[in-house]
C-alpha cells in the first residue's frame, strides 16, 4: 500500500514539474482561478476600475446590507455574489454561489466560461482568442450584449426599456456596453472602462436628460426630454427618483425655499398607490410650473423669475416629508433661471 502510495506521489509531482516546465502553448489547460486578486497581475489597470465600481461592492455596500438584513435573505444573494453568468446560462436568471461572496459581481462572475468536457477550465469569454495566455480567452460575442447584463439588470425592465427605446436598432444604436464601458486610454493602450458609471456619477446624469424652460401664454414651464438615457430615467432600482423643484428670485439675489413640482420612479410593490412616473427613454414630457406639486393650484407667471432644478436621489425618502431639503439629501442634475 505504501508503496503504491509513493509512486502515486511522485507521478503526480512529475506531472507537475512537467506541467510547470513546459513551454506556455495550446497543449495545457486555462489556469484554474479561485479568487479575481489573481486576474489583477496580469490586467491591472481593468482590475483597478473594477474595485472602484458597484460591482465590486455588491457584497459590502452597506444599503444592501441593511436591506437584506445582512443577506439573511438569501433570494438576495442570487445577483449580489453570483456563480458565473456563462455557466448558469446567458438568458437565465443567475444564481448565488457560497464562495468568495465578498468580491461580489466580480471577473469572475462575468468572464469565466463553464469547465470543458475533461474537466479542465474553461477559460475567459473575451474579444478575442488566445491559445497561450495563463487565462485562455475564447471570443463569445455574447458577453458584449445586453443580453448578458439582462441576467441580473432586467428584473426591473432596464433592459427590456432599452429594447423598445431609438437606441436599440438603427443609425443611432447603443449597447449598454457602449455607454457604460467607454473606451478609456491607460498606460497599456486602451481598453472597456470596467468603472461602470451610472447614476451614482454626474456627468451620467447630466447626459441623460435635457432639461429646458420657457414662457407659454404668460406663464412658466418646464420640458424635460430623455435623450442620453438608454433606458428609462431613472431606471432599475425602485428606490431611485429623480424630482424637480422650483422656488422663487428675488431682485436683491434672495430666494425663496425650494417647492417640490415632479417626481419620476418606480415605486416599491408595497406602495399600492404610487404612480410609475419614470421618464422613459425617447419622452419628452411637458410640465407647467405650478404653486402645488403636479399640475396643481395656480400657474406661476412669467412676472415672477424664478429658477427650476432637477434632482436626482438614490433612496426614495426625505427626512422630513412635509419640507424635503433637495440640496442636502439629494444631487443637483440640472438647474435653469427663468427670467423676463
Ligand atoms: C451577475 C450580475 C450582474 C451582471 C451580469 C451585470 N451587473 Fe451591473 N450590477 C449588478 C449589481 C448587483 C449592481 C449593484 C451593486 C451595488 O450597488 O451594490 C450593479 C451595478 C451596475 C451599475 C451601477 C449602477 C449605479 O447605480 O450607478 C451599472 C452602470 C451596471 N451595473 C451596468 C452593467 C452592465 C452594462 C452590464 C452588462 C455588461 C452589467 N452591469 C452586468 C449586477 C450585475
Ligand atoms: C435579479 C438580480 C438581483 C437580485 C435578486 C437582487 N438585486 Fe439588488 N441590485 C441588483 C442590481 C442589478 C442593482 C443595481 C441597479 C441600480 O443601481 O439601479 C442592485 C442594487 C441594489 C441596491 C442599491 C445599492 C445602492 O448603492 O444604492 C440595494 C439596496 C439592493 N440591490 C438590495 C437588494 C436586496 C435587499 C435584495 C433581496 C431582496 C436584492 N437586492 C436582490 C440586482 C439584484
Ligand atoms: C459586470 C460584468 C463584468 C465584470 C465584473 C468584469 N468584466 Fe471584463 N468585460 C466585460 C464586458 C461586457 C467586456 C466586453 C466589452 C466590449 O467589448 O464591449 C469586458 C472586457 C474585458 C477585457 C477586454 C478589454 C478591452 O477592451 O480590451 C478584459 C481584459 C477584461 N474584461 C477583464 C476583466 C477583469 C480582469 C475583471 C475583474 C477585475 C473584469 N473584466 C470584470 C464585463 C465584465
Ligand atoms: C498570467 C497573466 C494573466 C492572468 C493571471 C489573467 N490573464 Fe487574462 N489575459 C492575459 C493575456 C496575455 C491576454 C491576451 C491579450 C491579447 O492577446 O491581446 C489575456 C486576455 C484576456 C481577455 C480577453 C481580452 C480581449 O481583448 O478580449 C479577458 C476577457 C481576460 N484576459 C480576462 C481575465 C480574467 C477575468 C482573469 C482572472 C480570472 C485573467 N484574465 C487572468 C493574461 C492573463
Ligand atoms: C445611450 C446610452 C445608454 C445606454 C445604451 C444604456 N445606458 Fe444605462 N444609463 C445611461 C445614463 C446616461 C445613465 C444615468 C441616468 C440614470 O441613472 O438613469 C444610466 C444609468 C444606468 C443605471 C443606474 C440607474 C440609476 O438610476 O441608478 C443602470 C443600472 C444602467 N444604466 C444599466 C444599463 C443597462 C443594463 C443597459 C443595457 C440594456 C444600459 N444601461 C444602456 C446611459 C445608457
Amino acid at each position: 500500500m505504501r508503496a503504491l502510495l509513493g509512486i502515486l506521489v511522485l507521478a503526480i509531482a512529475a506531472w507537475l514539474a512537467l506541467a510547470l516546465l513546459a513551454p506556455k502553448g495550446s497543449s495545457e489547460p486555462a489556469q484554474a482561478f479561485s479568487s479575481s486578486r489573481e486576474c489583477q497581475t496580469c490586467h491591472a489597470e481593468i482590475f483597478a476600475e473594477w474595485e472602484e465600481s458597484q460591482h465590486a461592492m455588491s457584497w459590502t455596500n452597506p444599503a444592501v446590507r441593511l436591506l437584506s438584513n445582512d443577506f439573511a435573505n438569501q433570494d438576495c444573494i442570487d445577483c449580489h455574489a453570483p456563480q458565473p453568468v456563462f455557466v448558469t446560462g446567458i438568458g437565465n436568471r443567475v444564481k448565488p454561489r457560497t464562495l468568495r461572496r465578498a468580491e461580489g459581481v466580480d471577473c469572475i462572475s462575468c468572464h469565466q466560461l463553464p469547465a470543458n468536457a475533461d474537466g479542465t477550465p474553461g477559460g475567459m469569454a473575451g474579444g478575442l482568442n488566445n491559445e497561450r495566455a495563463a487565462c485562455r480567452p475564447t471570443e463569445r460575442r455574447e458577453l458584449a450584449r445586453p443580453d448578458h447584463c439582462a441576467g441580473c439588470h432586467n428584473q426591473h425592465e432596464t433592459v427590456d426599456q432599452w429594447r423598445e427605446s431609438s437606441w436599440f436598432d438603427g443609425l443611432g444604436k447603443q449597447d449598454c456596453s457602449d455607454c457604460h464601458m467607454p473606451i478609456v486610454e491607460g498606460p497599456s493602450g486602451s481598453h472597456r472602462s470596467h468603472l461602470f458609471p451610472g447614476g451614482d456619477t454626474l456627468s451620467m446624469l447630466q447626459r441623460a436628460v435635457t432639461f429646458e424652460g420657457a414662457a407659454v401664454d404668460g406663464a412658466w414651464q418646464v420640458t424635460i426630454s430623455n435623450t442620453g438615457g438608454g433606458h428609462a430615467f431613472p431606471t432599475d432600482e425602485r428606490s431611485r427618483a429623480a424630482d424637480i423643484f422650483w422656488r422663487t428670485l428675488a431682485d436683491d439675489g434672495t430666494r425663496g425655499p425650494w417647492r417640490h413640482l415632479h417626481r419620476m420612479r418606480s415605486p416599491y410593490r408595497t406602495e399600492v398607490d404610487v404612480e410609475v412616473t419614470l421618464l422613459q427613454a425617447d419622452e419628452v414630457r411637458v410640465l407647467p410650473v405650478t404653486a402645488e406639486p403636479e399640475g396643481l393650484g395656480d400657474p406661476i407667471t412669467t412676472d415672477v423669475p424664478i429658477e427650476v432644478a432637477l434632482f436626482y436621489k438614490r433612496s426614495p425618502y426625505w427626512i422630513d416629508p412635509a419640507n424635503p431639503d433637495p440640496e442636502t439629501e439629494a444631487t443637483l442634475v440640472h438647474s435653469l433661471e427663468l427670467r423676463q
